[in-house]
């Protein structure tokens, strides 16, 4: 079962998260991160700065989750920039041991072979943030999405497009494409740091931690991942059936 943590704010969770980042790369110098965007792991990168001062980061590797298919790299809602900004820059990782799939039309047909060759060679994701859509995705898998896929194009949902309508102009400068690490790709990373915020994601972090594993709730395919942390706050887990039980195995963690 995943460790499910209630925490009181996205601060705190943010804190958490940074934490185990931080604690990972202290023993593994060149620890290679699966990195998320969106709105959710924003309280990690933040809290990581500070836990990350003073520490050597130039040998940290990282892969992007997910990327926009025919947006311009330089657009500043392509998930290159906004890695690169939210990331690499204020951590001051090495920009050239950062990875994002290429999104661009030209490559994107043989994109998710090369990123999972990438991914191989560089002997696995460690350690894998994971944000959850309102429907259930993670990545840009989205309802349906076998749970043995691998990094591939997907079109997304119109719910993912609404979503996210809020960093475009409107929802018509949304990308209708994009490629995504599988879920089969996901669930190879070593360790699952999925975090939640707020009411919109109630429905969809309870079927991940407590529905039936399917392929129409993509999170839920964390349920057969051995070393899964679910980090949310009141709101996102104010439809969990165990609540009162995570909090109690929380506070009576072995040290
Ligand atoms: P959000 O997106 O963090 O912007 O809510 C999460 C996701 O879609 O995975």
């Amino acid at each position: 079962m995943a460790e499910v943590v209630i925490v009181p704010d996205r601060e705190t969770a943010g804190e958490i998260a940074a934490d185990l980042v931080a604690s990972l790369i202290r023993s593994r110098p060149d620890a290679v991160l699966g990195l998320a965007t969106g709105s959710t792991p924003l309280p990690v990168y933040t809290a990581l700065r500070r836990r990350l001062a003073g520490t050597d980061v130039s040998r940290v590797r990282g892969f992007a989750l997910d990327e926009y298919v025919g947006i311009d790299l330089a657009h500043p809602e392509s998930y290159r920039s906004v890695i690169t900004r939210e990331v690499v820059e204020p951590l001051g990782l090495t920009p050239s041991l950062v990875q994002v799939p290429d999104g661009s039309l030209e490559g994107a047909g043989s994109a998710g072979e090369r990123y999972e060759a990438a991914i191989a060679a560089a002997g696995g994701v460690d350690l894998q943030l994971l944000g959850i859509g309102s429907n259930g995705h993670i990545g840009f898998n989205e309802p349906g999405s076998s749970l043995a896929s691998r990094t591939r194009m997907k079109t997304l949902a119109e719910q993912t497009r609404r979503d996210n309508a809020r960093f475009f102009p409107s929802i018509d400068d949304v990308p209708v494409w994009c490629i995504t690490q599988g879920i089969g790709t996901i669930l190879e990373a070593r360790h699952l740091v999925l975090l939640a915020f707020g009411e919109s994601k109630a429905a969809a972090v309870a079927g991940a931690v407590e529905g039936p594993v399917t392929a129409s709730l993509p999170g839920s395919a964390i349920q057969l991942h051995p070393r899964t942390t679910v980090l949310v706050d009141e709101a996102a887990a104010s439809r969990l059936r165990y609540a009162e039980y995570y909090r109690w195995a929380f506070r009576n963690k072995p040290a």
